[in-house]
Formats: structure tokens, C-alpha cells, sequence
């Protein structure tokens, strides 16, 4: 099989998504399939005799390799290094990604997550792995996301959309309260997510969302455990459990090594395990979810699992939660990729 991994792109998650896509790229080819890890900004630059030789085998002693650097991205630097090319798609993506059978989505944020590409895809008759353009859009914007969380029963948590013309922080006040949640709607990796106690930790809180996007939510804030349950093929994985040494999971905890434990299996019931599978896939189809996701629960003080939020291009690093999720299965990570990027072969399983 020809493998595009397609990463990067403009996003201040791009050096993350390259560094998983090399980890993934490498996967692949330990698996016997070609593979070519591809920046969707930067696209291909040289000129293309042979589509073939773009695409690398264990057999040729080459592995991927991208370390992530201390600092975030300078997006302009690489706007500019690019001639400030204004197309998210870059030079040859479309025509590559043609080529191969499938595209492996290692993409993070904006472009990858929001359905805009998959949509693209679907119009050149494009293979690529998880979810479609549909589901994408409804599990990045969380407020889409949480009025069909509502209208199909499940559990979420109060909240209202923070409208910077229509609401002050004393609305807040009288019908969230305190402590509650503040969210960018559309963001991942805890960016911009605040718990607020007061009204002046809320002035704050909503400035800094604001920062990020032009929608923000307030959700009440749940207390409780939180966990996390994966979606592999239509079936859920494993329970994980997700437990910072301080404060909530925010970006810190979720990405430096050491200050969060994570547990899998879940120290849960049986009861209550199935229950809460049986909850993210109720997700996972309400939301049109395909091949492969990830929700995220707190279990409240009553019992209940209260969903916060879906993820169709879940962390794919060995040890993210997915892959983690699948080894309590014997599943190990480059099965785990392999079989991510065949499901879109598999007729039954819509996007
Ligand atoms: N309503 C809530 N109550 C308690 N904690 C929350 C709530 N919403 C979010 N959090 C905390 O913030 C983290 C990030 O929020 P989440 O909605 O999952 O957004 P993201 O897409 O950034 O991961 C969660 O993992 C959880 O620790
Ligand atoms: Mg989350």
C-alpha cells in the first residue's frame, strides 16, 4: 500500500503533528507499506519525475524523524519561507495524495479537524482515514456538538455560548455561577480553557479565550473523575483514567511527561465501565464519528458520566491515550496505525 501521512500545516499544533506523523510514517513502514510524511502547507517542492520513488520502505534504512522544539511554532517564518503562499493546501498535496491508496490524517487543529479538508478530499475522490467532513465539523465546534449531546440524551454539562454584545459577566453569574468553565468553542489541547471561581478570575478568563477565537463558551464546571474512552472500528477500547498531580488536564499536564498519571484500565466497575463505553459510542454515532475517536468524560459526584467533548484526530504518539488504550488490548502502536489507515477500505464504515 502507497501511505500518505499528512501533517503539519499552519497551525501552533504543526510541530506536534509532525513529530507524531514521523512516529506514525515509521509505523507504517515497519508494516511493509510505502510511505511518504507530507507537510500539507509546505506540500512538495521539487519536481516530480516518478510519483513512486516519493514513497519510502523499511527496506531502504530511512526513518522519519521531527523533534518538537521547546518554543512554539513562528508561523510567519514559515509563511514567509513559503513566499507567503495564502493557500492552506501547498504545492503537489492534491495530486500525491491522489496517488497514494490512502492519506493518514496526522494533522492537529484548524485545518485537519474542522471537516474543510475532508470535504476537499471527498471532492477529488480522495481515500483518508477517521472521520469525515460532517462529523468533523460538529465534534470541533462544541456547542453544535453539546445541542445534540442534549437532543440525544446524553449527559453534558450546562452552558452557554458567551456572546461578547449580548451578555456581561453578571449573567454568567446568575445562571452558570461559580466555579464554572471557560472554553474557546472550537479550540483542542485545553488552549485558552480556564476554571474561574469569581467574577475577576471570569474578566480574565474570557480575554484570554477571546484571544483565540471570536466564539467562547461557560460551562458549569463538574466535579469529579475524568476519563477517556477511544473508538476503534465502531467498537470502544479500554477505559483511561486521567489523573493530574495538580490542577485539571490543561495543556501542561496533557503534554510534559511526568505530571499526569494515566490509567488503563480504568479502576472502574464493570458496571460502570460498559457504561460509559456504551456512552462514548452513543457519541460517536450521534456526532457521525467514523473509523476511529476519543470522548471525554467526568464522572460526577451522582454516578453519572458527563461528556465533555469528541475528538476525531485524537493525540497518535505510542504513548497518547488511544494507543495506550489499544496496547491494554495487545494491540500495539504500529498495528494500531495500520489498521487506522485500512478501515477507510472497509465499505460498512461511513464517514
Ligand atoms: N465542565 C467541566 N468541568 C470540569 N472540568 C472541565 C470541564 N470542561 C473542561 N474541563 C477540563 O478542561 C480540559 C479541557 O477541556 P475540553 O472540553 O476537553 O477541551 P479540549 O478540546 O481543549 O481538550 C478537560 O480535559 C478537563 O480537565
Ligand atoms: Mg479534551
Amino acid at each position: 500500500m502507497k501511505i500518505v501521512v499528512l501533517a503539519g500545516g499552519l497551525s501552533p499544533e504543526r510541530d506536534v503533528s509532525l513529530s507524531s506523523g514521523s512516529l506514525i510514517a515509521n509505523a507504517l513502514m515497519e508494516k511493509g507499506h510505502g510511505v511518504l510524511l507530507l507537510d500539507v502547507y509546505e506540500g512538495y517542492q521539487n519536481t516530480i519525475h516518478n510519483m513512486d520513488d516519493l514513497f519510502l520502505y523499511s527496506k531502504d534504512g530511512i526513518k522519519y524523524h521531527y523533534t518538537v522544539s521547546d518554543i512554539e511554532p513562528d508561523l510567519d517564518a514559515i509563511k514567509v519561507k513559503n513566499n507567503n503562499q495564502l493557500a492552506f493546501i501547498g504545492p503537489n498535496v492534491l495530486d500525491i495524495c491522489g496517488f497514494a491508496d490512502v492519506v493518514f490524517m496526522g494533522l492537529h487543529g484548524s485545518i485537519g479537524e474542522n471537516g474543510s479538508l475532508q470535504a476537499t478530499f471527498d471532492n477529488f475522490n480522495i481515500k483518508y482515514t477517521g472521520t469525515g467532513y460532517i462529523g468533523s465539523l460538529l465534534a470541533m465546534d462544541k456547542d453544535l456538538s453539546k445541542r445534540l449531546f442534549v437532543q440525544a440524551n446524553i449527559p453534558t454539562a450546562e452552558w452557554i455560548l458567551y456572546d461578547i454584545n449580548e451578555n456581561t459577566i453578571h449573567d454568567v453569574k446568575n445562571t452558570i455561577g461559580f466555579p464554572c468553565v471557560v472554553k474557546p468553542c472550537s479550540c483542542g489541547s485545553s488552549i485558552g480553557v480556564s476554571i474561574v471561581k469569581n467574577l475577576e478570575e471570569l474578566k480574565t478568563a474570557l480575554s484570554y479565550a477571546f484571544k483565540y477565537e471570536t466564539s467562547v463558551l461557560i460551562e458549569k464546571m463538574i466535579n469529579g473523575r475524568e476519563f477517556s474512552v477511544g473508538i476503534l472500528n465502531n467498537k470502544p477500547l479500554p477505559v483511561i483514567e486521567i489523573i493530574p498531580t495538580t490542577g485539571f488536564y490543561d495543556y501542561k499536564n496533557k503534554y510534559q511527561s511526568g505530571l499526569t498519571s494515566e490509567i488503563c484500565p480504568a479502576d472502574l466497575s464493570l458496571e460502570l465501565t460498559r457504561k460509559v463505553q456504551e456512552k462514548a459510542l452513543k457519541v460517536h454515532k450521534t456526532l457521525r464519528l467514523g473509523g476511529y475517536s476519543r470522548i471525554d468524560f467526568i464522572l460526577d459526584t451522582k454516578g453519572e458520566f458527563i461528556c465533555l467533548e469528541a475528538n476525531t484526530l485524537p493525540g497518535m504518539t505510542p504513548t497518547s491515550l488511544i494507543p495506550q488504550e489499544a496496547k491494554c488490548l495487545g494491540i500495539e502502536y504500529n498495528e494500531l496505525c495500520e489498521t487506522i489507515a485500512m478501515l477507510p477500505f472497509n465499505k460498512n464504515l461511513k464517514h
